[in-house]
């Protein structure tokens, strides 16, 4: 027998796997709105200004490929709490958030799947019904149990809040809970500032440990505003997780810089947090990758490309609201059957549309237009060529 005979093959991701189809389809015409990056108007991911120009200063400045230290670069990592919880707040002064620069979100999601398994011997987390496509796997992946809570209510394509308030009343006191700090992936559906207030309140009542997903800061109103979930937990005094992530934000997907955060109650416990942070991270990667985290902060350090990052940020952020309405418009002039007006409401860089998995996958058969199976939507991937020709096909197959 071989060695590898019984190895059975495991399907494609859900999400990654359709890039993969993508590349492969010979159709010339082929739209792909799968995957979570954002697209320019030519259908180019573009690489920001303000990060060329800091690959520029970094590549004229001579440096050091030596590892980073386990948890990161103090810079980086200053930077990036001063992002998530918001400059010089307290907890920060105080030295009460343990904090490692990971592998991207991604990497920061599988570090407090394996802290809370390890160091906390918790064995539940709760997600949001629908969560992320990868959620599930990366807290299983750390021998992690995983339930739902209701979330998107399908009839008026918002929240699920009594459905939600509900569930998360009745979980069992130190089960973990995650959620998205913003633009929630796949809904595009967000709790309002009295929601986050009503769901602090519930996790500290109930001992919940929240474990905040943060990947898309600034995608929904700024990056200071997005945070409110963020404000919520810590003014509730609250202990909990953060992951955040510099792919979206900075448009740093392939250099894979996030972060996770650990907030603490004093500086004594953020100290011995970080040290089991540090054995976790040493012996998964050793030391995470240094040069997205150097783009970060040559940005960040620099009052003119600081700027210029914030504007780029925007510009993003308001060409997906624009063609947010653009595709509500053009679905109407299709004659797609229906009310897509909720599109307009939805936040971040994902439409959630509504259609069905078969619909999906007639549209990929019929028309090589790649959509997750939920029906969700990469907007940034809509522009003025493949709009028309996308409606038109919805309109078809929905006819
Ligand atoms: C997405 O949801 O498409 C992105 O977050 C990319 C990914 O890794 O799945």
């Amino acid at each position: 027998m071989n060695l590898f005979e019984l190895v059975t093959a495991a399907p494609p991701d859900p999400i990654l796997g359709l890039s993969e189809a993508f590349r492969n389809d010979p159709n010339p015409d082929k739209i792909n709105l799968s995957v979570g990056v954002y697209q320019d108007e030519s259908g180019k991911s573009p690489v920001l200004e303000c990060v060329r120009e800091a690959e520029k200063r970094l590549a004229a400045t001579p440096g050091t490929k030596g590892y980073l230290p386990i948890n990161g670069h103090p810079d980086y990592l200053r930077h990036t709490q001063a992002l998530v919880f918001g400059e010089g707040n307290e907890m920060i002064e105080t030295r009460c958030i343990a904090s490692v620069h990971t592998p991207g979100g991604t990497g920061g999601l599988r570090v407090a799947g394996d802290f809370i398994r390890h160091c906390l011997g918790r064995r539940k987390v709760w997600v949001s019904n629908p969560t992320w496509a990868n959620h599930q796997g990366i807290f299983k992946a750390a021998d992690l149990d995983i339930d739902v809570y209701p979330y998107y209510d399908p009839e008026t394509h918002g929240l699920n809040r009594d459905g939600m308030i509900t569930v998360l009343e009745d979980i069992p006191e130190n089960d973990v809970v995650l959620f998205h700090a913003c633009c929630h992936n796949p809904t595009g559906v967000d709790p309002d500032a009295d929601d986050w207030e009503t769901i602090a309140k519930i996790c500290k009542e109930r001992r919940l440990l929240p474990v905040v997903d943060f990947a898309y800061q600034g995608f929904a109103t700024g990056w200071v505003d997005d945070a409110v979930a963020i404000r919520a937990f810590s003014e509730y005094g609250m202990e909990f997780l953060v992951c955040s992530s510099f792919s979206k934000n900075f448009g740093l997907y392939q250099d894979r810089v996030g972060a996770m955060h650990v907030v603490a109650k004093n500086a004594d416990e953020a100290s011995r947090v970080l040290s089991q942070l540090k054995v976790l991270v040493r012996t998964n990667y050793s030391n995470p990758p240094a040069h997205g985290s150097a783009i970060v902060s040559t940005v960040l350090n620099d009052a003119a490309l600081r700027q210029q990052w914030e504007e780029e940020l925007k510009g993003m952020r308001v060409r997906i609201n624009t063609v947010r309405e653009q595709f509500v418009d053009e679905l109407a002039r299709a004659g797609v059957p229906g009310d897509f007006s909720f599109i307009r409401q939805q936040r971040g860089m994902f439409s959630f549309s509504g259609l069905s998995p078969e619909v999906v996958q007639q549209l990929r058969d019929k028309y090589s237009i790649y959509l997750v199976k939920s029906g969700r939507i990469n907007v940034a991937g809509i522009n003025s060529r493949n709009i028309g020709p996308l409606c038109s096909a919805i309109a078809d197959c929905l006819g």
